[in-house]
């Protein structure tokens, strides 16, 4: 099993292109389902889970073909994806791909759209929380789905002549089941409104792309979303929007070890929130041609309280990376966490390195030190490894990260990135 060594202690100055978002390549590709024809993506990240769903979609009939990976000027690879599934082969999602990765899952919004049925198998639990389906279930049988739960898996099915619009209002805000809505309600008869919806750029980039298939969609990006639907959708050709949460990730590690570097290809519109809380902890943000400059001061950091909260609030998917900066400020921060019941496990590994962080329910209280050590930790989940990578950036002396299988599912060339801008962190593969 791989894992990262790091020598921690160096800034990091350059250029760190930004890949595509993981989390917005994986329901557009899901999204290849709606139609027969071919859904080219650009921008696709190389990750393992990108590698897992196209497993996951071959199974279901999606035939793939790759453009080759070409190296950009600026080192960032853009790959090509072209998704075509011209009869769906198989309405079954079965436990042992769904187990794998939750976000198959939503395939069954399109299975059940353009087929009338599908059979799923429940994702269960997961190392941040018991994540439920209950939004999804409850939103699909507003579209008249009849959906019933067997033996770990939902059998779902549409009424004769197909699923039928509706309002529906989420009484909680839910990324995925507001992915499947969409999907779903594309190919409905009539129009669905959906309320609280989530407002992530991610839902907005999936809107975007079902528009460009021929779907009529409004509001996306807002909590009210309105889909008249269509009797088919085509082919089209998108770009996936870049990676806010890598975007983030980086810019904090700047923030914690100094330096000046420049995030290419990305934008600050797609996390307000988050570089709002970077800069009061002092690093200053910027927006460049071509991208976003960060530039840190390492030792003088600045203690802010975060709350995780829906988009436009502080992602949960930077809240580890963001208490990872924290354990270095000058004096006291709290950091609450409001969307996963249990993502505080890389707080125990973080305390490896020497922070000092108790925990009180949701809220995590971190008092700064003035320096971490290198130890080794373990990676427990994508965002709590990477907090332990930029922490051990941070650090004097080596931290060694097992379990680095977790950050391949998010993380695209890692180590290159960071070694480009003077960083000492090497895989190390046994
Ligand atoms: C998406 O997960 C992301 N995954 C997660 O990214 C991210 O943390 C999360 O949204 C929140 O932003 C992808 O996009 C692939 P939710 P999702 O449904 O859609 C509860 C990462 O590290 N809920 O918005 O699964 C749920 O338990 C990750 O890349 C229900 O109660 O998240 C949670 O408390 C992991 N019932 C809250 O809603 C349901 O039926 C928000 O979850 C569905 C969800």
């Amino acid at each position: 099993m791989d894992r990262i060594r790091i020598v921690g202690g160096n800034a990091l100055n350059g250029i760190i292109p930004i890949s595509g978002a993981k989390n917005a390549a994986l329901p557009l590709m899901i999204a290849s389902l709606l139609t027969s024809d071919t859904l080219t993506l650009e921008n696709v990240p190389h990750l393992a889970d990108v590698e897992g769903l196209i497993r996951i979609l071959g199974n279901h009939g999606v035939d793939i073909a790759v453009n080759g990976r070409r190296e950009h000027q600026d080192g960032s690879y853009s790959r090509t994806v072209h998704f075509t599934c011209r009869t769906v082969a198989d309405t079954t999602a079965p436990y042992e791909l769904v187990s794998k990765m939750r976000a198959s899952f939503w395939v069954i919004g399109p299975l059940l759209a353009r087929e009338g049925q599908a059979r799923v198998s429940l994702p269960g639990g997961c190392a941040i929380g018991t994540r439920p389906v209950d939004l999804f279930i409850e939103g699909l049988t507003a579209l008249g789905a009849e959906m019933e739960i067997d033996g770990g898996y939902i059998n779902a099915k549409a009424p004769k002549g197909g699923l039928i619009g509706a309002r529906y209002t989420f009484p909680k805000v839910s990324v995925g089941a507001t992915h499947v809505m969409l999907m779903a309600a594309s190919l409905a008869r009539g129009t669905t409104v959906i309320g609280n919806a989530a407002r992530e750029p991610e839902v907005v980039d999936l809107a975007n792309c079902l528009i460009a298939m021929g779907a009529k969609i409004s509001g996306a990006g807002t909590s009210t979303i309105t889909i008249e639907g269509v009797p088919s959708l085509s082919g089209a050709r998108h770009r996936v929007l870049p990676d806010r949460i890598e975007t983030g990730t980086y810019a904090m590690a700047v923030a914690m070890t100094g330096g000046d570097v420049t995030l290419a290809g990305t934008e600050l519109g797609l996390l307000d929130t988050a570089i709002e809380a970077i800069r009061r902890a002092g690093a200053e943000v910027s927006a460049v041609e071509g991208g976003i400059r960060v530039i840190g001061h390492g030792d003088a950091i600045r203690p802010v309280d975060i709350v995780t909260e829906p988009f436009p609030g502080f992602p949960t998917d930077l809240q580890a990376q963001f208490m990872g900066l924290m354990t270095r400020a000058n004096g006291v921060s709290h950091v609450t966490e409001t969307i996963f019941e249990n993502r505080f496990m890389h707080v125990q590994e973080l305390a490896r390195l020497g922070a000092k962080i108790t925990l009180s329910g949701q809220t995590a209280r971190i008092e700064g030190v003035s320096r971490l050590r290198g130890a080794p930790v373990m990676a427990t989940d994508l965002r709590a490894s990477v907090s332990l990578v930029i922490a051990g950036l941070a650090a004097e002396g080596e931290t060694m990260v097992s379990r680095v299988y977790h950050l391949d599912r998010g993380f695209e060339r890692l180590e290159e990135k960071l070694t480009r801008c003077g960083a000492i962190v090497e895989r190390i593969s046994d």
